[in-house]
């Protein structure tokens, strides 16, 4: 019966000193379970005097009761303890800000695109629209490219059928907006066209802005004039522009428009290929046949159109040097643009 007392001695040491639920179960498979001492001492009772059996039977349950009761408080207590741990580790902060959803941004190209309308829109003109899908009439034969006019092979068309292509330029939208109203006409037409055609440069889809004014005594004058104050406005600079003799079947006389590059100022750099220019877009005075097919009088009235590439502009203002970066939606280009 000594051994009874050191026995729930030992047990309360070992249940004590359990620090977790795991290890308070293994306690007390040791001191309860089928095997465990008070088992054991319980068997001895048949070598007992039958007087004494009852009341050290009853000392034997009252022992292995104490211990009983000490486990079950240690594993409340433990059972809080790891509860408390647990909540401790997984702790939200209610106060902390959500996860925003992250809003997108506008495309560098739609951001100078957007640019480019304004400056006009400031400027008196209106922003017209036209087909991306076109017919041949539109694309060429009324910008005075009849069938087999060399021109037709700089363009490079992407066609669905002898008549229907993509349009390879914003040209198209002169003829449409002149068809659909009387002069004068004050108009850009910013837009996507298609030419099969890629590489560093060129991408088989690209932007343009057309131009279109036609009213009476518009001169070439009208036309630098306007260029050269877009341009400025563009590159928030005063920039040097040049109008270099060129050819297009649709304007008579045409230009290339070329500004001083950006880069160096014109000395001569990578960017501008070491010439100190930069090529823009084409332009000129609207050939009359190209008015006639519009049903203006070209008797009456004169105008200038031009056509600028909108990639090289935007190439230009975030100094980007390959062309295919903007359409290869690499969010981590893009961002840059937020
Ligand atoms: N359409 C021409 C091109 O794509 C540019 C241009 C437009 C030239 C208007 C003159 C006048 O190259």
């Amino acid at each position: 019966m000594d051994s009874l007392q050191e026995l729930v001695q030992e047990a309360q040491h070992a249940i004590e000193a359990a620090q977790s639920l795991e290890s308070l179960e293994q306690v007390r498979v040791v001191y309860l379970g089928k095997k465990s001492q008070f088992t054991d001492l319980m068997k001895t009772l048949g070598q007992l005097d039958p007087a004494e059996r009852p009341q050290a039977g009853a000392r034997i349950n009252t022992a292995r009761e104490q211990v009983a009761v000490l486990l079950e408080e240690r594993r409340l207590y433990l059972d809080q303890l790891e509860r408390q741990q647990k909540l401790a580790s997984e702790v939200v902060d209610v106060t902390l800000p959500g996860r925003r959803e992250a809003p997108g941004t506008l495309h560098p190209v739609r951001r100078v695109l957007e640019r480019i309308e304004n400056m006009f829109r400031q400027a008196g003109f209106d922003v017209a629209d036209g087909p991306e899908v076109e017919d041949d009439f539109h694309n060429f034969e009324a910008l005075n490219i009849p069938a087999h006019h060399p021109a037709r092979a700089m363009h490079d068309t992407f066609y669905f059928d002898a008549h229907t292509l993509l349009r390879t330029h914003t040209s198209p939208v002169q003829i449409r907006t002149m068809e659909q109203g009387k002069p004068p006409f004050r108009i850009i037409c910013p837009g996507r066209v298609y030419r099969c055609d890629s590489d560093m440069t060129h991408s088989p889809m690209f932007h343009q802005v057309e131009g279109l004014l036609v009213d009476e005594d518009v001169s070439f004058a009208d036309l630098k004039g306007v260029i050269a104050d877009f341009l400025a406005r563009y590159f928030e600079q005063e920039v040097a522009v040049r109008f270099r003799p060129s050819y297009f079947p649709f304007t008579e006389p045409s230009a290339e428009i070329d500004v001083a590059c950006v880069h160096c100022q014109g000395h001569g750099c990578r960017v501008c290929k070491q010439t100190g220019w930069l090529e823009i877009g084409g332009c000129g005075m609207v050939h009359p046949r190209v008015l006639q097919h519009g049903r203006v009088d070209p008797e009456r009235y004169s105008g200038f159109a031009f056509g600028m590439g909108v990639e090289r502009l935007a190439m230009l203002s975030y100094s980007v040097q390959d062309l295919r970066l903007f359409f290869e939606n690499d969010i981590r280009f893009l961002r840059q643009f937020a």
